[in-house]
């Protein structure tokens, strides 16, 4: 089952790339904010979205395919901005104040097979926090089209 799901990551990835084409009208018409805001409290709110961030940077750190890129990061200042981000995806009462994607990733040599390693990393760190797979599913849809800046190594 956490195979298939696995498996899925790349075809899945692709596929919500092509939300991109929406206007943006057509994709934040889809998220109301009051079910966004419940999305929020299914993570856990923030004390959720620390925990969760915790254990991802771990991860993240411990995984062959991502620990050379996080090594010689500010893991706290990495954490924090991204729990903010995440908050704020997930229809939370947050600011996020770091760096844009772009221009945070730029020099990092990022290719689709580490964008797909974080993503599994993710979902490994979201099924340990018990959280349940159709929110896990939402949140990788929010943050799939963020491939095109993250993504820098064809
Ligand atoms: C949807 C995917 C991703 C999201 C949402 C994301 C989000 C972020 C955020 C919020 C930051 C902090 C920016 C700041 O400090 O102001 C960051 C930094 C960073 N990200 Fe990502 N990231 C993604 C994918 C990746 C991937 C695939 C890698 C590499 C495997 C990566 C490696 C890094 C590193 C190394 C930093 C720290 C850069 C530095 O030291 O300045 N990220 N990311």
């Amino acid at each position: 089952m956490k195979n298939n799901r696995l498996a899925l990551v790349p075809a899945f990835v692709l596929a919500t790339s092509a939300l991109l084409a929406l206007p943006t009208q057509a994709q934040t018409a889809e998220a109301p904010a009051v079910a966004a805001s419940a999305l929020f409290q299914t993570f856990g709110a923030k004390p959720g979205l620390v925990k969760l961030m915790d254990d991802f940077m771990v991860r993240l750190l411990a995984d062959p395919r991502t620990g050379a890129h996080f090594k010689p990061a500010n893991q706290q200042r990495v954490k924090e901005q991204l729990v903010d981000q995440f908050c704020v995806t997930l229809g939370g009462p947050c600011v996020y104040k770091g760096a844009d994607m772009k221009s945070s990733h730029a020099n990092l040599d990022i290719t689709k097979g580490d964008f797909n390693a974080l993503v599994e990393v993710l979902q490994a760190a979201m099924d340990a926090q018990g959280i349940p797979y159709a929110a896990q599913n939402r949140l990788l849809a929010l943050l799939a089209p963020m491939h095109r800046d993250v993504i820098t190594v064809q």
